[in-house]
């Protein structure tokens, strides 16, 4: 591969799963010294413009990270064009996109957790509608999932 990664992560309201993915990718490509864009979206409209959810603030702080500055977006179809890699959280979000994806768009499709070897397969649960020790394990599952991509990631910039 030769072209620069860059990856958008995709949930349903891009204020609590794809956020916490976006930070924690952005954090590991930091850690790793490797220059990619990142960024996330929702498939969902309803929270477009704003921050991510205070529990989804507060875990990423917890962790170091300030991602009070993000905004919700809505995906659109040039981000399968504008990204190397459309990451969703889950499958209902995964469909969706192969859904809204122009035939023949150049980004690969996958769920996070296909990353994580084991875990082909499994969705990042919503975290939205239960308690606050949801946003732990969210935050353990988008970290393993950003490991897993970044080190797929590397391999292909070193054989470019
Ligand atoms: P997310 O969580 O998809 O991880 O951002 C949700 C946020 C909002 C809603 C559902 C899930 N909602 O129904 O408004």
């Amino acid at each position: 591969m030769s072209e620069r990664p860059s990856v958008l992560f995709v949930c349903l309201g891009n204020i609590c799963r794809s956020p916490l993915a976006e930070a924690a990718m952005r954090a590991e490509a930091a850690r790793a010294g490797l220059d990619i864009v990142v960024d996330s979206a929702g498939t969902g409209h309803w929270h477009v413009g704003e921050p991510p959810d205070r529990r989804a603030q507060a875990v990423a702080a917890r962790h170091g990270i300030d991602i009070s500055g993000y905004r919700a977006r809505q995906v659109v179809r040039e981000d399968f064009s504008r990204f190397t890699h459309v990451v969703a959280l889950d499958h209902d979000n995964l469909a969706r996109l192969r859904a809204l994806c122009p035939p023949g768009a150049p980004a690969e499709l996958s769920l996070l957790l296909d990353h994580v070897r084991g875990r082909a397969g499994e969705a990042v649960a919503d975290p939205y509608y239960g308690d606050a020790a949801g946003f732990d394990r969210t935050w353990a599952d988008v970290t393993a999932g950003a490991r897993g991509l970044l080190a797929r990631l590397m391999r292909g910039i070193r054989a470019a």
